[in-house]
């Protein structure tokens, strides 16, 4: 079973609406209409709209970095998939873990948001990783299990389709520590056997399960070269035309 790799560009809160347009023009410029590797750019939802301008009639697609789970209503700050599809947005970044530790999002909460993005045609990319205590305390595996199973809870085999699991083990976020490939190629074939026990074989080797952290051109070929590694979730260089493509061009060689 072959996945297609997929590299999403996180851009986190970097870039105004002019920049990341232009950003989105340079990357564009490099790889083209691009087929063999699905990119997914995911600027600040104040550059939603220009980015969005900018990939039209491109196979680029774009995601955003959150949402609500609410329809609309008093939720004073927040976004709901509704507005993201109004602006062409494909895929939602959900449970990043820098909303976990610092904005308060649970499992349940995630889990919500999950169910509202599917409901809404929107491709979650749901994120799972330990923080440097618990990979120490030896609850990598039991972490990661509750993250899954906590964020996936009702979603059907049919939606399960849609979903794009990353894996960002939270020391290795934005530290320069990217973990080892046998690390991270644990814990995705770990992600990969609870997909295969919660929706069966033939649907969990259908779903890509990215890395995230600290992934850089020097070391995303050895770890897209992993069984069980099809792509990455990319902060730092992401913010950049030429890191960007050299990390997309590490995913067309190693499919
Ligand atoms: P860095 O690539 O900057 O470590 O960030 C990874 C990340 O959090 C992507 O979501």
């Amino acid at each position: 079973m072959i996945r297609k790799k997929f590299i999403a560009g996180n851009w986190k809160m970097n870039k105004t609406a002019a920049d990341g347009a232009a950003l989105t023009a340079e990357i564009l410029a490099a790889i083209g209409r691009e087929t063999a590797v699905d990119v997914v750019l995911c600027p600040p939802y104040t550059a939603l709209e220009s980015v969005g301008r900018a990939l039209e009639g491109q196979s680029v697609k774009l995601g955003a970095q959150n949402m609500h789970p609410e329809k609309n209503g008093a939720f004073t700050g927040e976004i709901s998939a509704e507005m993201l599809r109004s602006l062409f947005v494909s895929y939602v970044i959900l449970g990043h873990s820098e909303r976990r530790t610092m904005f308060g999002d649970t499992d349940a909460f995630v889990n919500k948001k999950t169910l509202a993005a599917l409901a809404n045609q929107l491709k979650p990319i749901l994120c799972v990783g330990e923080t440097l205590a618990e990979r120490e305390g030896g609850a990598t595996l039991a972490v990661v299990q509750r993250q899954l199973e906590g964020g996936l809870a009702g979603v059907t085999a049919e939606q399960l389709a849609s979903v794009v699991i990353a894996y960002e083990p939270v020391w290795a976020i934005g530290t320069g520590k990217v973990a080892t490939t046998a690390q991270a190629q644990e814990v995705h074939a770990y992600i990969r056997e609870l997909l295969t026990k919660l929706y069966g074989a033939p649907l969990a080797q259908k779903v890509r399960i990215l890395y995230g952290g600290s992934m850089k051109p020097a070391n995303a070929p050895e770890l897209l070269a992993q069984k069980d590694i099809d792509g990455g979730l990319i902060g730092g260089a992401a913010l950049e035309a030429k890191s960007f493509v050299e990390l997309v061009k590490a995913a067309i060689l190693a499919s």
